[in-house]
């Protein structure tokens, strides 16, 4: 059997993805009544943090008990690899003694060059170019708020950067128009634009992105190894921030989204991510479920 790997949204198929998303669905509502199906008894998921995390760690580790299984938290500190043991080599060696291993890294080709080398399922906690399991929550919120996004419009304002990227995968996949205001210097990858072109626009002008959009979704404008650029940046997106004025040009009962953590009075306002337009906690929620009906599936 050829090992699955969910180091992007493309290494789903369309039906795939929903499937999950509806099984993500059904887990959380079981969940609420009470009834845990630890459908994976025994199955051990190593957690590979090079970067901080709060929802990503305790979303998977939670899942996996649930599951029936156990995590490992690893950390570069306190494990070879931060002692330069290779990457390949952990690989190979975590295959032979866990089921799952997910990794949050810096450089995505550091996730291709583990998945090659291991003999089970690798799943992307987080590169610099993707953060996948985001927007797997992301949709599962989307579907459940406001039914299918086939067709619906979706506002990413902000950095092009590794969530922007698995938005527009998600845009390809789940055939949802995605647009994205942001400033010139600081657009998605340009080979994925190309590939997604007939999903996805690109402008600078934030009013013209939000305007009738079901969705918005921000994020913070310097990621995880930009801190030095942080004062920069926040000159460099100063007019892209998401407030009540922006949230008002949005199609009447559109959402807001945030993958957390948030800088409030940067990218977005107290008043829209604490408002009634708000549904960052259900989102954050439902990385837990999401991610189970993940698990399941790889294993
Ligand atoms: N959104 C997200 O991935 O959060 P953490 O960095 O806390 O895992
Ligand atoms: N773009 C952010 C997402 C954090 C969950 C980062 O990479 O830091």
């Amino acid at each position: 059997m050829n090992v699955r790997h969910f180091l992007t949204l493309n290494d789903l198929s369309r039906a795939e993805l929903l499937e999950i998303i509806k099984r993500a669905i059904e887990m959380k509502e079981a969940l609420k009544q009470g009834k845990i199906e630890a459908s994976r008894q025994g199955k051990i998921l190593a957690m590979i943090f090079e970067k901080s995390s709060t929802r990503t760690r305790v979303s998977f580790e939670t899942a996996i008990v649930q599951l029936g299984g156990h995590g490992i938290f690893m950390s570069p500190d306190d494990s070879q690899l931060g002692r330069g043991e290779p990457l390949e080599d952990t690989a190979r060696v975590l295959s032979k003694m866990v089921d799952c291993v997910m990794i949050r890294t810096f450089e995505h080709e550091k996730l291709m060059t583990y998945s090659k080398h291991s003999e089970i399922p690798v799943i992307n906690g987080l590169s610099d170019s993707y953060h996948p399991c985001q927007v797997l929550a992301d949709m599962q919120t989307f579907f459940e708020i406001k039914g299918d996004v086939r067709g619906k419009t979706v506002a990413w304002l902000g950095d092009g950067n590794n969530m922007c990227h698995s938005y527009i995968n998600a845009a390809r996949i789940l055939d949802f128009t995605l647009k994205i205001a942001c400033p010139e210097s600081h657009k998605p990858n340009a080979q994925l634009l190309d590939e997604a072109s007939s999903f996805v626009e690109v402008t600078q002008d934030p009013e013209l992105a939000v305007k009738d959009a079901d969705l918005v979704v921000t994020d913070v404008w310097a990621s995880m190894g930009q801190e030095q650029e942080s004062e920069q940046r926040a000159k460099i997106f100063n007019t892209y921030q998401v407030n009540s004025e922006i949230m008002s040009l949005a199609a009447n009962k559109a959402i807001f989204m945030h993958c957390l953590p948030a800088h409030r009075g940067e990218e977005v306002t107290a008043e829209v991510i604490d408002g009634p337009q708000s549904v960052v906690w259900e989102e954050a929620g439902n990385r837990l479920h999401s991610q189970k009906a993940l698990l399941e599936f790889l294993l």
